[in-house]
């Protein structure tokens, strides 16, 4: 008897945990990351393709943004100065992407790699918020602008350096116009109403975050990243995991007195 109604509690409580886990899929997207390495030879800076051109959001539930890294050029110790690339790259207007030329006196500054033997990257968060003040936002249905002008002699030049000579610029198109904002369908009404977004993953949104590796310097190597990778993809299944665990939580506390 005793234990036949712990199966049942079990039972329930693993169905209310897939149940909730699909929910969340059903919703919409996770948020995705994106790893961009801020060099010459990556290739999505070669202008015989649209890679530089990144869809952001698109079909993500509420309050899901995704995120870009940009990883700084790394290199090995032994690695002479003079081979070393560095940049500053900009935020910057449609008119100086295109030109390369940044006219505003204080372009906002996305990212500074010119610490060449050490890892470093910079994450942002395409979100139209930010708790801190001064932090980038990023609104739904707007194009962003990222270059680089610097060139291998000159870190702060404005005008062409590697934008022009290596076409190093992206682009980042933030969904969605009000009017194409229809990716998500609307919720079944026979289902309950969708549990709040976990609570978790608002403690590692910080908009722009410079975290410099002080550990061995590899060549940048694969491995490494993967390893960054990991653990961010760890921590947003481990987040839908955590809210799905504690509503069937609170699901059996609801329950248990009924089983008796
Ligand atoms: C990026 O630059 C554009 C053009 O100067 C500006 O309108 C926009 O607010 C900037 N965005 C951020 C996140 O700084």
């Amino acid at each position: 008897m005793v234990t036949l109604t712990s199966f049942g509690l079990r039972h329930t409580l693993w169905t209310v945990i897939v149940l909730v886990f699909f929910m969340e899929s059903a919703m919409g997207n996770f948020a995705k990351s994106f790893y961009i390495h801020w060099n010459t030879t990556n290739s999505i800076f070669r202008i015989d393709n649209t890679d530089h051109v990144f869809d952001l959001n698109k079909g993500n539930a509420q309050f899901e943004y995704d995120q870009v890294n940009i990883i700084c050029p790394v290199y090995t110790p032994g690695t002479y100065e003079e081979d070393t690339e560095k940049y500053i790259i900009y935020n910057v207007s449609k008119e100086e992407y295109d030109t390369c030329r940044i006219t505003n006196p204080n372009p906002r500054i996305i990212a500074i790699c010119d610490k060449p033997h050490k890892l470093m990257f910079f994450t942002i968060t395409f979100r139209p918020f930010t708790p801190q003040p001064g932090g980038l936002e990023f609104l739904p249905g707007k194009d962003y602008y990222f270059i680089s002008t610097s060139s291998k002699d000159d870190l702060h030049r404005r005008i062409g350096g590697r934008c022009l000579t290596n076409n190093m610029k992206l682009v980042f198109r933030v969904c969605c116009k009000p009017e194409d904002q229809s990716p998500v369908p609307p919720p079944q009404p026979t289902l309950p109403p969708p549990p709040p977004p976990p609570t978790t993953s608002t403690t590692t949104t910080t908009t722009t975050t410079s975290k410099p590796v002080t550990k061995k310097t590899h060549k940048y190597d694969k491995a490494e990243n993967e390893v960054i990778k990991s653990e961010e993809l760890s921590h947003s299944r481990g987040a839908a995991l955590a809210s799905s665990l504690a509503l069937a939580l609170a699901a059996s506390a609801v329950l248990a007195p009924l089983a008796r």
